[in-house]
């Protein structure tokens, strides 16, 4: 039986319209809650898993800065617990992680094997969890994502144009660059490789590469929406958590072993804007 947590996630929702939708059984938060070390350890005895997919993270940015402990448990814990059964009982574990891993100190494209160094707590569990899920199962499939958003749930696409329809104008960071990602394109990708049964680390992300602001403008323009975007640097809007401001992941890697390419980040925003 193929397994899929977070179901109410923007990529757990995304994978419900793929193939998988009729297959696979999803599972929110109160189904398997991966706080809940006991429960996810009782889900990997006892069910019959071909093929687990697992979506659900603790990715609430700036409050992982104050609520540590559960993101550990959710964005490592857990995960090394999946990977371990994964190599006892020879299922396949399919685990993402985030671009929020490197420090945005680099001037080209992060490749797989460039150091990485977070900047923030989150992006500290999401490492911790890939580098300890990749030694206690090799052949699980890594992929380190960037800037996701869909049509559906809460991201950055559905929040401008929110703040777009309550605000005369807009203000958005241009200083941290990276590339967007489509929920429809990161399900994709998951399912040409577990085809391949691709193992080891890879990185994915639409192609191309904006600021926050530049990804504002375009999803406003798509959506006939006149409220205008003025940028602003990072230092005029404080979170509590740091962003790098370059990370742009290079996928080479992927693309070569998939021998496919990947559609531009404009490109895919206008499926998701429904203008394509
Ligand atoms: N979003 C991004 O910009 C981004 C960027 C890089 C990498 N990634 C990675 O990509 C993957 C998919 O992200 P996404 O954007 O689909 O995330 P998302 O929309 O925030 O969904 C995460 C899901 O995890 C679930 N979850 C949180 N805590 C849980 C718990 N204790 N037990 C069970 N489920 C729990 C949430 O449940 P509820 O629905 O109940 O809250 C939610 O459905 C994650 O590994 C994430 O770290 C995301």
């Amino acid at each position: 039986m193929i397994y899929i947590t977070g179901a109410n996630g923007q990529l757990g929702q995304e994978f419900k319209k793929t193939a998988l939708g009729k297959s696979a059984t999803f599972l929110d938060r109160t189904q398997l809650d991966l706080a809940d070390l006991t429960q996810v350890e009782d889900f990997l005895k006892n069910n019959k898993i071909t093929t687990l997919i697992n979506t659900a993270a603790y990715t609430q940015v700036d409050n992982a800065e104050s609520e540590k402990d559960l993101a550990v448990r959710i964005n490592f814990e857990a995960p090394v617990l999946m990977a371990k059964y994964a190599a006892e009982k020879k299922f396949k574990l399919v685990h993402y992680s985030t671009d929020y891993v490197f420090n945005g100190e680099g001037f080209r494209p992060y490749t797989e094997t460039d150091a990485t160094n977070p900047v923030n707590f989150y992006g500290q569990t999401k490492l911790q969890g890939e580098e300890e899920v990749l030694r206690t199962c090799p052949e699980a499939l890594v992929l380190r994502t960037s800037w996701v958003y869909s049509a559906h749930g809460k991201n950055f696409f559905n929040t401008m144009v929110r703040l777009a329809g309550e605000r005369e104008f807009l203000k958005v960071v241009f200083d941290q660059i990276g590339t967007p990602t489509s929920t429809i394109d990161l399900a994709d990708i998951t399912l040409k490789s577990l085809d391949k049964n691709l193992s080891g680390l890879y990185h994915f992300s639409n192609e191309g590469a904006c600021s926050w602001y530049d990804f504002a403008v375009e999803i406003l323009k798509l959506k006939g929406i006149k409220t205008p975007v003025y940028p602003i640097h990072t230092k005029e809007f404080p979170t509590p958590a740091k962003r790098p401001c370059y990370s742009i992941l290079d996928k080479t890697k992927i693309k070569t072993a998939l021998d496919t390419t990947i559609p531009h980040w404009g490109e895919a925003l206008q499926k998701v804007a429904g203008t394509f």
